[in-house]
């Protein structure tokens, strides 16, 4: 099948990002042309080790360039509280893939792919977004190589890192702001979704024995502390790639999205202005609703497909 769509991932695994990350290794409509770290979850330095962790497993040769080791301005934040002290719990992998790292920073590396490329790129960005803040501000010129930036991250309305933040957001607000008001065609993935993006007892008993994929996101799970294993493990990341691959599943609204910046309270809030009280164009089509059921059933089809 001709692979129909370049991407570059962001990511900070994350047990959440290793299953989106296995769904897009292993889907021929995506070609991954590299991986970029980012601090987040955990230290770069421990997410960058998991990312390898990951591939090594996958025996996949995917270039990886190491990003932000914290946020534009703020102190950094962690999830090890969601995803344990290593970020990725769980699971022993034996080895790591050391000789797909890049020597240069993800900015870098990114901005090459971008402009080396004759067709445009999608940017899948699932963790904060301190390294894409980075690209548009030191290369603005790569915007219109960037064919969607697809982000997980917001919410229309309740937090899950503060009352009213996500955790991507929260972790960079400064940068998710630079984001939303680049222009750059931006999709938002938030927490309206990947709060319903379930993993339900029935499809960890499907995936344990599926194969040896199923088998380490199965181990993955039992540490993973977004939702729980009786009301269902929260998938946000592999909201991300689902979008990509079945955008069928979501409604999406094309709307104005601010990021709050300066609220000693709400510092990290996304501001979705469905009714357009602030009068202004939008700037992103956002994930309002997804089908609970054909998620399900994506997330199995996709783990299927992996070795
Ligand atoms: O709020 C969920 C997001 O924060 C996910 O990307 C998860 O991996 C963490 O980075
Ligand atoms: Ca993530």
């Amino acid at each position: 099948m001709k692979k129909l769509r370049k991407i570059i991932i962001d990511t900070d695994p994350g047990i959440d990002d290793a299953v989106a990350i296995a769904a897009a290794l292993f889907d021929e409509r995506l070609d991954i042309k590299l991986f970029t770290t980012v601090a987040g979850n955990v230290s770069v330095d421990k997410v960058t080790k998991n990312l390898l962790k990951l591939l090594a497993f996958w025996n996949k040769d995917v270039p990886v360039a190491i990003g932000s080791d914290r946020p534009l301005l703020r102190e950094a934040i962690n999830a090890s509280d969601i995803h344990g002290s290593t970020g990725m719990d769980g699971y022993e992998f034996p080895e790591s893939k050391y000789e797909l790292l890049t020597k240069n920073h993800a900015v870098i590396e990114m901005y090459k792919v971008l402009m080396d490329s004759k067709e445009k790129t999608t940017i899948v960005g699932i963790g904060p977004l301190t390294n894409i803040a980075l690209l548009l501000r030191i290369y603005p010129e790569c915007v219109e190589r960037i064919e969607e930036l697809v982000i997980m991250g917001g919410s229309l309305g309740r937090g899950n890192q503060g009352a009213l933040s996500e955790f991507n957001i929260a972790a960079d607000p400064e940068a998710a702001k630079i984001v939303f008001e680049s222009r750059v065609p931006l999709t938002m993935v938030g927490l309206d979704v990947g709060e319903k993006a379930l993993v339900l007892s029935k499809e960890r008993e499907e995936i344990q024995k599926m194969n040896r994929t199923g088998n380490m996101i199965d181990h993955l799970f039992k540490k993973y502390r977004g939702g729980s294993l009786d009301k269902g493990l929260k998938m946000y990341d592999g909201c991300a790639i689902a979008y990509l691959l079945a955008p069928e599943m979501f409604e999406v609204k094309e709307t104005y999205v601010a990021v709050e910046t300066q609220g000693t309270l709400t510092a990290g809030a996304t501001l979705v202005d469905l009714d357009g009280y602030l009068g202004k164009v939008a700037n992103s089509r956002v994930c309002v609703d997804i089908d609970e059921q054909l998620f399900r059933q994506w997330f199995l089809e996709a783990i299927e497909k992996c070795s």
